[in-house]
């Protein structure tokens, strides 16, 4: 029985499980058309050490976010609300496949699905 001090952090597998599913998620995302044109020079590392340390601090993780703010990460891409659902889908599908529970998943999409204000533009 979980405790009450067993984050989700924890409960996922910790640091090697976020990265796991940052470098799935971003490989999802690369390989889709709609989105990959997005990424061109982007410097990738350094984005998915950024997307790791927001989802392990969203999770009750040890890290903290130390990238820029969402809305000016994301200012004048112009981009839109379908484009924002399927980076969530992708992100779902990378949580999915890594064995990540349900709850755990619905608890990280309601928060990183809440960022949708401040990252769509179109
Ligand atoms: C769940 C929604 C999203 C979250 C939580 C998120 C999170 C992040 C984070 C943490 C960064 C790094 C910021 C930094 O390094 O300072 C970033 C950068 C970036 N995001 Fe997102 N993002 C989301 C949706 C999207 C969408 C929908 C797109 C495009 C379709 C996108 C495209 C980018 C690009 C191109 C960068 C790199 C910007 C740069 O380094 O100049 N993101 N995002």
């Amino acid at each position: 029985m979980a405790d009450e001090a067993t984050t989700d952090y924890a409960r996922i597998g910790g640091g090697d499980a976020v990265r796991q599913v940052v470098g799935r998620f971003y490989e999802m995302v690369l390989a889709d058309p709609e989105l990959a044109g997005y990424f061109t020079g982007v410097d990738l590392p350094k984005l998915k050490r950024h997307q790791a340390l927001l989802i392990s601090q969203v999770l009750g993780g040890p890290a903290e976010y130390d990238g820029r703010d969402l809305k000016a990460a994301h200012r004048g891409m112009a981009i839109s609300k379908d484009h924002f659902g399927r980076v969530v889908v992708h992100l779902v599908a990378a949580l999915r496949e890594a064995g990540v529970p349900e709850d755990v998943i619905g608890r990280v999409g309601q928060a990183l699905g809440g960022t949708e204000a401040d990252i769509v533009e179109g």
